[in-house]
């Protein structure tokens, strides 16, 4: 879910997860957590507040983000479709769908469609590779897709 705020309430609502989870031990990645659930995504605003209120660098935080696949650096679409793209997935058709997905969509990984209803994400292994090629959309998995599958999948993001 992404919401829109102003900045200067990024940054005070950043402030106030990470007042409360400061004292954990090995406190950046719970509330790099936390910030994700509540904005969506990681805004840059709330970087610098991170960094600031865990004696770290902005780059050491920005670089956790960038190294952790889960945690996004820009809002995403109203729906977030995963597609998966290891092993098992692959030897499945996993790039005839994903190239089928791309088409559909009109967009590459890591992008959102310009009526922002849909982003598309790569993600490697989602514990279905019985019935790959899996996908999930909005947390929800979806198994043994072939290309009618896939666009009633897609037809289903767009909504
Ligand atoms: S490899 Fe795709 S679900 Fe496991």
């Amino acid at each position: 879910m992404n919401i829109h705020v102003a900045d200067g309430d990024i940054g005070n609502r950043t402030l106030a997860i990470v007042g409360e989870l400061k004292s954990l031990e090995g406190p950046l990645l719970p509330i790099l957590h936390a910030i994700q659930a509540e904005f969506g995504y990681v805004p840059q605003e709330s970087l610098a507040v991170i960094a600031r209120e865990l004696n770290l660098s902005r780059a050491e935080v920005h670089g956790v983000v960038t190294f952790y696949h889960d945690y996004r650096d820009h809002p995403t679409g109203r729906h977030v479709l995963k597609l998966c793209r290891a092993e098992a997935c692959q030897s499945m058709g996993g790039d005839e769908i994903a190239e089928r997905i791309k088409t559909l969509l009109g967009i590459d990984f890591h992008q959102t469609t310009l009526d922002g209803a849909v982003t598309l994400e790569p993600i490697f292994c989602l514990g279905l590779c019985a019935c790959a090629p899996a996908a999930m959309l909005d947390g929800e998995l979806h198994g043994r897709l072939d290309t009618a599958s896939v666009a009633e999948l897609v037809a289903e993001a767009r909504r």
